[in-house]
């Protein structure tokens, strides 16, 4: 029978990325939303076709203005969405770097493939050297890109802002238009208690062309690639909430 999308959950790592969704789409905050200790934050609020929530990590009690991001709080992040929410849609919204040598520029937003891969986990060991690269299947959305004018590419995730020595050996296999650091340990989870699951990343910065480092680009770019963001997950929102999910893909 035909799921429709009733319940659908946003997962966001930084509150910077979190804040302005979260007045956009009109959310109000759920007060204390997990175990006490827990740093993740919760919004909600209901729509004719369903509910939405969003997700965002919380912050690093031990730092100013610094937000929990990476797989380590997104895994926890995700379990804890579907726990309270039980969605039947979950999208990680955020922002990414972008190779532009796969046609990616900053401010574009994308859409994931239907792949989640991991460039930072190199175990040469049989099998675990593929089950620790992840390449978690997610939703096709193929069709919500198509109709809403977005591209689409394949994320790769990693725990580390800068580029690491062996990076550019995984990502010559994998050929990824984005890479960043929560979609894949997302994917696992989703996959795992079969959510279905996407991504919706802008491009803050580039990892292939010029000299100037990665954090400088991010720091300078940030803003608008959040806004960029902004003005695109609801749009897709509105396409996803109330369809069938299976509908999704062309
Ligand atoms: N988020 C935004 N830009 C990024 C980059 N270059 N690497 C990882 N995560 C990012």
């Amino acid at each position: 029978m035909a799921i429709k999308t009733k319940s659908l959950c946003l997962l966001v790592a930084m509150q910077e990325e979190a804040s302005p969704l979260v007045e956009r789409l009109g959310l109000t905050e759920i007060v204390a939303p997990f175990a006490k200790g827990i740093p993740m934050r919760a919004w909600s609020a209901a729509e004719v076709e369903g509910r939405i929530t969003l997700v965002s990590f919380g912050a690093d009690p031990r730092f100013e203005g610094v937000s929990n991001i990476g797989t380590q709080p997104a895994v926890l992040a995700a379990h804890l969405a579907i726990e309270r929410f039980a969605p039947d849609l979950m999208i990680n919204a955020g922002t990414a770097g972008g190779f532009s040598s796969r046609g990616a520029e900053v401010g574009q937003v994308f859409l994931s493939a239907d792949r989640f891969g991991y460039h930072d986990r190199i175990v040469p060991l049989p099998g675990y050297d593929e089950s620790a690269r992840g390449n978690y299947r997610g939703l096709d959305v193929s069709r919500i890109a198509a109709d809403l004018n977005l591209k689409i590419g394949r994320i790769s995730t990693g725990d580390s802002l800068r580029t690491l020595q062996t990076d550019a050996e995984e990502w010559e296999r994998t050929e990824p238009a984005l890479k960043e650091m929560e979609a894949a340990a997302i994917a696992w989870i989703a996959w795992t208690r079969r959510v279905p699951f996407f991504a919706i990343k802008a491009v803050a910065d580039l990892v292939d062309t010029g000299d100037t480092p990665t954090e400088v680009q991010f720091t300078e770019n940030l803003g608008a690639a959040v806004a960029a963001l902004t003005e695109v997950v609801p749009r897709v929102i509105t396409y996803c909430l109330g369809a069938v999910v299976d509908d999704l893909a062309l």
